[in-house]
């Protein structure tokens, strides 16, 4: 399971002796603007992504390391997901521990206790695996800086973007505030495609208090998963071409936010959630991830874009549910579009409302 040297030395020695401790971080989630969709090798992106970095949707997650007084090689590991066992969970944490050994060779002398929650309620059909890797990640990479020692704090929220990257490849760009790109792209310095960077420097100050009310028209359990998702896009005739097409995107989309320019803005998110599902119905086997009521809405938004002039616009994940994103200036206004127009087409007139965030914080 292990490398043989990580078993004997982990046998004839604990070099941690007596070390334990305790941490707690809590990161958000992130809706992509430019879609990560397709991936290859270890995690990585096929194109690069941008996304904005959520604020109300979270996870908190602490982990307690405690010295194991005769290490044998193996992850100790308790894990508790809002105070409940929950042992399918635990298995993917196991496994996920297991697989970054080789980065946190300190992982099997210690027993670790897991204890996680999220901040949005369960069965909205919002995707937790960002916001959870990311806290996990934070946590783990502290530890290690703990322990350990030695990383700068840049190198910090590097070390835990590439972490998170290897627990749900969307993760990675959980790690910093307000916008992040992942993968490597001609026009983002310092850009990888084994961790995120922070991207909002440049980027015009409407969007780093922009506004995202997630529309929830089903908490169904997706018909089909991420990583089922990006394994079709393997054999989808078009991926060459949406490759490029993101990168371009990408381009355009980051000099538009630089600008300030919300209709360009708008008009490139539009044609990326759209893109992405219509890649998953071209695929083989073919998804239709939006319901009747996700169309519903998106033409009400267009219409009244189109009469009053409001720039609003939406996005999806890959699912049936919409992310209202607008300028904080038109939040009255949008409000009470929402809430007459909208909230009828949602599953129990569910609505979570968020905007963008400034990135984890250390709770312990
Ligand atoms: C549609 O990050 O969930 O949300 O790497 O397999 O865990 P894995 O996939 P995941 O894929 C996210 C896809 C997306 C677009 C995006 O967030 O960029």
């Amino acid at each position: 399971m292990f490398p043989f040297y990580v078993c004997i030395f982990a046998v004839m020695n604990q070099p941690f002796k007596h070390i334990q401790g305790e941490v707690a971080w809590k990161a958000p989630s992130n809706i992509a603007l430019v879609k990560y969709w397709g991936k290859y090798g270890v995690q990585l992106p096929r194109n690069a992504s941008v996304s904005f970095t959520l604020s109300s949707a979270c996870t908190e997650t602490s982990v307690r390391y405690t010295a194991k007084e005769a290490p044998d090689g193996n992850i100790s590991l308790s894990f508790l997901f809002e105070g409940a066992e929950k042992p399918a969970f635990a298995a993917k944490i196991r496994q996920f521990l297991e697989s970054i050994v080789p980065q946190f060779p300190f992982l099997p002398y210690f027993e670790l206790e897991i204890s996680s929650s999220n901040t949005f309620p369960h069965s909205t059909g919002i995707a937790s695996s960002a916001s959870s890797m990311a806290a996990l990640a934070l946590c783990l990479t502290d530890i290690e800086n703990t322990v350990m020692g030695g990383l700068r704090p840049s190198e910090f929220l590097e070390k835990a973007s590439t972490i998170a990257r290897l627990g749900s490849g969307s993760a990675c760009r959980s790690v910093y505030p307000y916008l992040a790109v992942w993968g490597k792209h001609a026009t983002v310095s310092m850009s990888s495609n084994e961790h995120a960077v922070p991207a909002f420097e440049a980027v015009h100050p409407v969007f780093k208090t922009f506004q995202d009310a997630i529309l929830i028209v089903s908490s169904d359990e997706k018909s089909v998963s991420s990583r089922a998702g990006h394994a079709l896009m393997e054999g989808n005739p078009f991926a060459e071409s949406r490759y490029q097409q993101a990168t371009d995107n990408l381009t355009a989309l980051l000099a538009a936010m630089q600008a300030g320019d919300l209709e360009k803005f708008g008009e490139i998110v539009e044609l990326e959630a759209l893109t992405l599902h219509a890649l998953m119905m071209c695929s083989t086997p073919s998804y239709m991830l939006m319901l009747p009521n996700t169309l519903k809405i998106i033409n009400l938004i267009r219409n009244y874009r189109t009469e009053k002039g409001v720039p609003l616009y939406f996005t999806l994940d890959a699912g049936p549910n919409v992310h209202l994103l607008y300028p904080e200036a038109d939040k009255a206004t949008v409000e009470q579009f929402i809430e007459t127009e909208l909230r009828p087409y949602c599953e129990n007139g569910k609505i979570l409302m968020d905007a963008v965030g400034a990135g984890p914080l250390k709770i312990k």
